[in-house]
């Protein structure tokens, strides 16, 4: 299958935001933590989503998902390994780890795989289990086995405020024996959002000047939990709007989670419009450059970095894109070079030289956001790009070629020939 886009349309409308996939994977990961019922709403029909709902059914739990809710209840006793496949195929499934830990002392998770972004390890949360009493070894297939008769409370400084490693360690200081302090700690949405779950399953958590202090509870019980609005999918559709000079509303969001992209796009002369719960960018002319550096919450999402890179290719003037959190998420410069932009890429800076327009291509989706940033650039692009690699963007944009079809664009889905 290959995306096939006819490019050089303005988009215009509103495009209706799908919860945050970042948010529904831990708050999967999370229900490992108790027996009794757990519900999310506002589930995005995502692969990323059915491959955590497999991992937790694999680990023993029932679930249900149907209508943007997914329902997870009790099925077998919990297993504590879930199969190499899926770890592979999501780097995200890797969050059963403290759950499993601290539910049943043994959790045994291959080494994750997940976005070919640059290597993403996970010593940051072996480091943080560890120092909740886990003993961590790892075994020559690169099992990771962790074992914990009891976790116990502890003050752990995270070396970098990793998501993920965050997410780990508040799920397995909710029922660890006392206090656990987690300084440095990310404060991305997504992890305030899991702390919202996780209190409303009875965890006891408090936000402090730098991260998080965890009561440890003997045990959690069920919850319904709905899932914030996605805001990388609405920062990518908000970028739709400015690539092809239109104008485009993501609504039913929080704004306050674009606000860094909010900044960006009107220093670069596009117009940005809030209100409670929407925003609009217009387009217009030529987008001034500008310099930008990803940073964790509240900087600029590295997630949003590769969609940025593509939109200011078209600026007028040299703008620098710095990724501090992931230096190496530039894989998919080539194809946007191949398409007619000028960037080079140099210890985890782009320098972009802006063209006055790019020409379509057959490309091929490397990640999740890199594979948005080449359909953007298709957008703006005259003729047609191809853009192979479906199956990454699929792990993280819900009817992409309806949404953008919807606001004007020509996408279509075909089997390749
Ligand atoms: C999460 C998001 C991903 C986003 C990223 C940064 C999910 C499912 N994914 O990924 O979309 O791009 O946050 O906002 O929520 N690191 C280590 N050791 C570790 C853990 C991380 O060195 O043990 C490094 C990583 O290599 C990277 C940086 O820390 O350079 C940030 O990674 P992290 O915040 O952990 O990202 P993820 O949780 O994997």
């Amino acid at each position: 299958m290959h995306l096939l886009i006819a490019g050089g349309r303005e988009l215009s409308g509103t495009v209706a935001v799908e919860g945050a996939k970042n948010a529904v994977l831990p708050a999967c990961a999370a229900s490992l933590l108790t027996d009794e019922p757990v519900i999310v709403h506002r589930v995005p029909p995502l692969r990323d989503v059915r491959t955590i709902i497999a991992v937790i059914r694999e680990l023993g739990k029932e679930v249900e998902y149907s209508d943007g809710t997914v329902t997870i209840r009790h099925g077998r006793p919990l297993q504590p390994n879930p199969s190499r496949e899926y770890v592979e195929q999501m780097r995200a499934s890797f969050l059963v780890l403290g759950p499993l830990l601290a539910r049943l002392g043994r959790a045994e998770v291959p080494l994750p795989g997940g976005c070919t972004i640059g290597p993403r390890p996970v010593d940051y949360h072996l480091q943080g289990l560890r120092a909740l009493g886990a003993a961590v070894r790892e075994e020559g297939d690169g099992t990771i086995v962790l074992t914990a008769e009891k976790l116990r409370g502890t003050r752990f400084r995270l070396p970098y405020p990793s998501v993920g490693a965050t997410e780990q360690l508040l799920m397995a200081a909710a029922l660890a024996d006392g206090d656990t302090t987690i300084e440095n700690a990310s404060r991305e949405p997504e992890v305030l959002d899991l702390v919202e779950l996780l209190r409303g399953m009875g965890a006891r958590i408090e936000t402090s000047a730098d991260g998080f202090n965890v009561e440890g509870v003997p045990a959690l019980h069920g919850t319904e939990h709905t899932v914030i609005p996605d805001r990388l999918e609405a920062g990518t559709y908000l970028i739709a709007g400015a690539i092809t000079r239109g104008r485009v509303t993501v609504a039913d969001v929080r704004p306050e989670h674009l606000a860094s992209l909010a900044q960006v796009l009107g220093e670069a002369g596009a117009r940005v419009e809030t209100s409670a719960d929407a925003v609009t960018v217009e387009g217009g002319g030529r987008l001034r450059p500008v310099a930008v550096r990803t940073a964790p919450y509240p900087g600029f999402p590295t997630d949003l970095q590769p969609p940025l890179v593509s939109l200011l290719s078209l600026a007028e003037g040299e703008s620098t894109v710095q990724d501090t959190v992931f230096p190496t998420r530039f894989g998919y410069v080539d194809e946007l070079i191949r398409m007619g932009a000028r960037i080079a890429v140099a210890g985890g800076t782009a320098r972009i030289t802006g063209v006055k327009g790019l020409h379509g291509a057959d490309l091929v989706a490397p990640d999740i956001r890199a594979g948005a940033a080449l359909v953007l650039a298709g957008l703006a692009a005259r003729g047609e790009s191809r853009i192979a690699g479906l199956d990454q963007l699929d792990r993280g944009y819900a009817d992409l070629e309806g949404k953008l079809t919807r606001l004007g664009a020509k996408i279509e889905r075909r089997d390749v020939q």
